[in-house]
């Protein structure tokens, strides 16, 4: 069966997006995931943070960042005082699981990232941290590794002419396997809340 069309994104309100995403048939992830996961958090969010992928707790619960990356993304945000909760919602470039954790491919990042454009227009917020080099390359058109892009604010021009701070920094899954790199990580979120 053809896939269903695409409706007009920026016609849609959060919960309607959020069904959109749920149903989406838009790439071959939707074969195999047990849930497209949406993002979640503090609504509206004085943050917002962008990580990869699903992983295999994320599938199975729905929920970002629920695994062992999950609980380092938590501790360094309880490290600025934030919580996802109270100040941040949290959300992928991509919504479903790739098998096995692999990579995204750039035609499943092209059919997916206009939900995170549409995510970042209705939540407004006023920072977005960016985990990892796929969230970074999305995000700043450019295909720079993540260590040259951190240490430094970047700007979010939206199609609706705000801009928005951005700070990159290593995924958690990174720092899980390179621990050493965490100090630069705190740094990057010290300079996240510090603004522009
Ligand atoms: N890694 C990500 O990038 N996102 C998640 O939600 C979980 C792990």
């Amino acid at each position: 069966t053809a896939p269903a069309p695409m409706p007009d994104l920026d016609t849609l309100d959060i919960d309607q997006l959020r069904e959109q995403v749920s149903g989406c048939t838009a790439c071959g992830l939707c074969n195999g995931r047990r849930h497209a996961v949406f993002g979640d958090g503090a609504l509206p969010a004085r943050w917002m943070v962008v990580g990869e992928a699903p992983g295999e707790q994320e599938d199975r619960q729905g929920l970002p960042f629920v695994g062992r990356s999950g609980q380092l993304l938590d501790a360094m945000l309880a490290s600025v005082g934030m919580t996802r909760r109270d100040d941040v919602f949290i959300a992928n470039v991509i919504k479903c699981r790739p098998p096995g954790n692999r990579n995204p491919k750039p035609e499943e990042i092209a059919a997916c990232s206009p939900y995170l454009m549409r995510q970042i227009a209705l939540l407004k917020p006023e920072r977005i941290l960016v985990l990892g080099r796929f969230a970074a390359q999305t995000l700043l058109g450019t295909d720079a590794a993540v260590g040259s892009l951190r240490g430094r604010v970047h700007t979010l021009r939206t199609d609706e002419g705000r801009e928005i701070p951005v700070v990159v920094s290593y995924h958690p899954a990174y720092l899980l396997r390179s621990p050493s790199e965490k100090a630069r990580s705190w740094k990057d979120l010290r300079l996240a809340v510090a603004g522009a």
